[in-house]
Order: structure tokens, then C-alpha cells, then sequence
């Protein structure tokens, strides 16, 4: 009895107190729920515009940041402690203690350290000096300088061939080769094995005990 009662009393007086009442609601909370579409839709489309800019930054990274090159070695510059030259057309020769300064250049965003290895000079095809070369690390994207002593010697050369050399010009041109085995780190975790050559041709100057017309691959 009272249930009914209650039912009655419910389904009577409802649409009495508030006839739009339900409607208004529902249509509120169509407002409502297209609103918080809307609002997941907005929340999506920041989402998805953020995904594709950390795509694109660590695309640039990957590019930028994470490719290595290979560091350039090369001759810059030598000194001379001692320097014998004789130029006897039959029998000319040189003795020359050149102090050679060397540079790896490294353009990559992580150091570059390399192994021990030697440099070689050669005049023509014959090796007329050679020099240790020490491990070493050159930083972040920067120039490593060093020195190294270099004995340059004829005396596999026949003197005759250096003779001609002379009696044509002032000079003994000259080439250096080296190859050197390392590592880049990269973002302070990652190694990546990296070798370089050195390819250089010059020209000692005699007349002047120069170094001159340095070129390098
Ligand atoms: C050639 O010169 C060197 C020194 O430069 C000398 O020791 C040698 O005896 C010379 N040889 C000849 C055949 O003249
Ligand atoms: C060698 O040095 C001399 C003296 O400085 C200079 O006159 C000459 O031009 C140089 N040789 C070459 C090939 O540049």
C-alpha cells in the first residue's frame, strides 16, 4: 500500500512541480557530455600535436646528435731542430729532425679517443720518416693539436734520383700517411668505432727549411 502510494504520490507530483524538469536535465547533460567530448578532442589533438614534435625532435637528434663523422687528421705545421741537405747532383741526401704538428679534428657531439698508431712520410713511394703516434682523446667537438719528433732520412733513396730532384728545384715534395682507430661516445653511453686516414702532400723547402704547400685529404 504505501508503495503504491509512494508511486502514485511520485508519478503524480513530478511533472507538477517541474514539467521540463527531465527534459532540461537531459538536454543538460547532452551539453555536458558533447562539452567533455569536445574537451577529449582537444586533449587528443595536444596529445597527438606533442607525439609528432618528440618524433620530430628526436628525428633531428638522431640526425643532428647521434651521426658520426669521421675526425680529419692531418699535418698543420713543423719546425726544424737540425737540417743537413746536400744537393751533390750524383749523390745529394738529406737528415732533417722536423718536429711535425698534428691535428684530429673532431666535429662530433661526443669525444673521440683513438688508439696508438704511427704517422708515415714518404718521399716518391719510398718511406723516408716515420713517428709514434700516442693514444689519445680529442674532445667534444673540438681540434686536438699535438707535436711529434720526426726523423726525416734519404738513405733509401739513391742519391742520384734526390740529385735529379734538386738540380730541378729547391724542394723535396713530400707525402704523410697515417690511419687512426678509435671510438665517438655518444651522449656520454654509446661507442661507435671510427677510423680516419691522413693524406697529406707537401713540399720541403730547402732554401727556405719550410714546410710549405700543405694540402690534405
Ligand atoms: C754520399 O754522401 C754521403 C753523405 O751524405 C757519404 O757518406 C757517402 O760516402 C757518399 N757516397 C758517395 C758515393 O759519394
Ligand atoms: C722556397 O723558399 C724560398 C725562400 O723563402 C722561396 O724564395 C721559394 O719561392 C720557395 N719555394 C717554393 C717552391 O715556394
Amino acid at each position: 500500500m504505501a508503495a503504491t502510494n509512494g508511486g502514485q504520490f511520485k508519478v503524480g507530483t513530478m511533472p507538477a512541480v517541474n514539467p521540463y524538469g527531465r527534459a532540461d536535465e537531459e538536454l543538460a547533460t547532452v551539453a555536458q557530455r558533447e562539452e567533455r567530448r569536445k574537451r577529449r578532442m582537444k586533449c587528443f589533438a595536444y596529445v597527438a600535436a606533442f607525439a609528432v614534435f618528440q618524433t620530430a625532435i628526436i628525428l633531428i637528434f638522431a640526425l643532428v646528435v647521434m651521426k658520426v663523422d669521421a675526425p680529419k687528421f692531418r699535418v698543420r705545421s713543423a719546425t726544424f731542430d737540425d737540417f743537413q741537405v746536400s744537393t751533390l747532383n750524383t749523390n745529394a741526401s738529406f737528415n732533417i729532425r722536423m718536429n711535425a704538428n698534428l691535428a684530429i679534428k673532431n666535429k662530433n657531439f661526443g669525444r673521440y679517443k683513438y688508439e696508438d698508431s704511427t704517422i708515415e712520410f714518404f718521399y716518391q713511394d719510398i718511406k723516408v720518416g716515420e713517428a709514434a703516434i700516442p693514444s689519445g682523446k680529442a674532445k667534444f667537438r673540438s681540434t686536438k693539436k699535438f707535436t711529434v719528433p720526426v726523423v726525416l732520412s734519404s738513405a733509401s733513396v739513391p742519391g742520384n734520383v734526390l740529385g735529379d730532384e734538386f738540380s730541378r728545384h729547391a724542394w723535396v715534395p713530400l707525402t704523410s700517411r697515417s690511419t687512426l682507430k678509435g671510438k665517438v661516445r655518444l651522449m656520454l653511453i654509446f661507442n661507435k668505432k671510427k677510423s680516419t686516414n691522413m693524406n697529406c702532400i707537401m713540399n720541403l723547402n730547402i732554401s727556405s727549411k719550410q714546410l710549405q704547400d700543405l694540402v690534405c685529404q
